[in-house]
């Protein structure tokens, strides 16, 4: 059922801007604090997002951003500038006050991470949410080997590097770590030295993540993915997002801001692009 507009009113919160600073490129990191964050803190699990709305009224829409972390009374986001709102988003300085929504979709399935390995891949802007994920598996004694792709300039690694067992980086251009793509170094890693994962969390583009899903699937990795899809309302009300889901023997309409953004690989259907 779609979330209504009363819903909607209620879960903003205001936050204040703490920080903020670019990593890389056109790739930003806000700090934001705020009461709200004991509630946040409580509810947000690895793999959900928020709903940013902007000052500008001519921007209607809200941008979705992953939850990067949340960390020493702050929750960090990680964005890249595509766009108009992303743009207003990169000018606000500490003090600003920035209005969001409460921790958005549903996030990864961590009830069978109690013991064991897990893998963690992601690209880009897909790899922010992985950092919270893997904080989460610490808290339940998994250190985690994480692989990494970018376009060019890497970004996050040394914040994953504290919370991972191994942390290999892929860029495209060749100008850190391995040249070429993550399924690329994975395979490679798993020629040299074997690779093996109890299970498998990954966020990115979605040609990756297909690619990905294929690796698993013949490894017999049980694969949850982040699904980076176009947004309008983010919760819910509009379709834009839906995607085709496998489940029940059917193929079923899903949305991703609120049925996912985290999927089983295994039941996601992926059209040839
Ligand atoms: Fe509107 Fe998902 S963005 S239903």
């Amino acid at each position: 059922m779609c979330r209504d507009r009363e819903w909607v009113q209620k879960s903003l919160v205001t936050g204040r801007v703490a920080g903020q600073e670019r990593l890389t490129g056109d790739v930003y990191r806000i700090r934001i604090e705020g009461d709200f964050l004991e509630d946040f803190t409580r509810e947000a699990k690895p793999g959900q997002f928020v709903n940013v709305y902007m000052k500008d009224k001519s921007t209607l829409l809200p941008r979705p951003v992953s939850i990067c972390r949340i960390n020493s009374g702050q929750l960090e986001l990680v964005y890249r500038v595509v766009g108009k709102g992303t743009r207003e988003m990169s000018g606000y300085h500490r003090g600003n006050a920035i209005r969001l929504s409460s921790p958005l979709g549903k996030g990864f399935d961590l009830s069978g991470c109690q013991s064991g390995s897990a893998l963690l891949v992601g690209g880009g802007v897909g790899i922010p949410p992985l950092l919270q994920l893997a904080g989460e598996l610490n808290h339940r004694g998994i250190r985690p080997m994480a692989v990494l792709g970018f376009q060019r300039e890497p970004f996050l690694v040394q914040e994953m590097e504290k919370l991972c067992d191994k942390v290999l980086v892929a860029t495209e251009d060749g100008s850190f770590g391995f040249a070429g793509n993550v399924v690329q170094l994975i395979e490679k890693e798993g020629q040299e030295k074997g690779l093996a994962a109890d299970q498998a969390f990954s966020c990115g583009p979605k040609p990756m993540l297909k690619a990905l899903a294929d690796l698993c699937r013949e490894r017999e990795i049980p694969l949850q993915v982040s699904l980076e899809e176009r947004m309008g309302c983010g919760y819910g009300a509009c379709v834009g997002c839906a995607v085709d889901i496998k489940r029940d023997g059917k193929i079923q309409r899903k949305a991703v801001c609120k049925d996912g953004p985290v999927f089983w690989a295994e039941e996601v259907f992926w059209h040839a692009e």
